[in-house]
């Protein structure tokens, strides 16, 4: 039980909230600056960081149940982002990406630059096919792959 989500979601339960959504962790030994800073020179996605999501993500789902159970009429849905960015991590080229390891911004060896923007040095010039803008954040091209994704998964909260 995540006591924190627990406790947002009954607050917003009892503020009349009916349609919630709540969304698991990413891949987090996957994003770039985590190989960059713990990934000991392998460019594999650190698995400790990985393992520590899912559990959390695990936790998150077994939470979400029971408050399904505990709060009449509410819809509640887990947006999984970790398999899907998980997925264009680990077989961009399905999607149409050719960079999942490299970010667009600081390609090279500092991924974890947050000095992000079009115009600074190093910043590739089509970010269209790379699954991260920077360090941390998948590309926009990136963000609407999830988007689907995510939307198919909420269909319970429009429906
Ligand atoms: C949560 O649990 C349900 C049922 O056990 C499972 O179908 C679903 O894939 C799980 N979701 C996540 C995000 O782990
Ligand atoms: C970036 O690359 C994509 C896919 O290769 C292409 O469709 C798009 O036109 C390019 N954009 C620019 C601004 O070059």
């Amino acid at each position: 039980m995540l006591i924190s989500v627990a406790i947002n979601v009954q607050n917003l339960y009892d503020l009349g909230a009916r349609r919630i959504g709540v969304t698991t962790l990413p891949p987090t030994g996957c994003l770039p600056a985590a190989i960059t800073l713990f990934g000991r020179g392998t460019n594999k996605c650190v698995a400790k960081l990985n393992k520590d999501a899912i559990s959390f993500n695990k936790k998150l789902n077994r939470t979400s149940q029971k408050l399904k159970s505990k709060l009449p009429g509410i819809k509640l849905v887990v947006f999984d982002i970790y398999q899907p960015l998980f997925d264009l991590i680990t077989k961009p080229a399905e999607s149409g990406f050719f960079e999942s390891r490299k970010a667009c911004c600081g390609t090279g060896t500092l991924e974890t630059s947050f000095l992000c923007n079009a115009r600074s040095i190093g910043t590739c010039s089509n970010a269209t096919n790379y699954v991260f803008w920077d360090g941390f954040h998948p590309s926009q091209s990136a963000n609407e792959k999830l988007a689907q994704s995510l939307l198919e998964q909420g269909f319970d909260l429009i429906s």
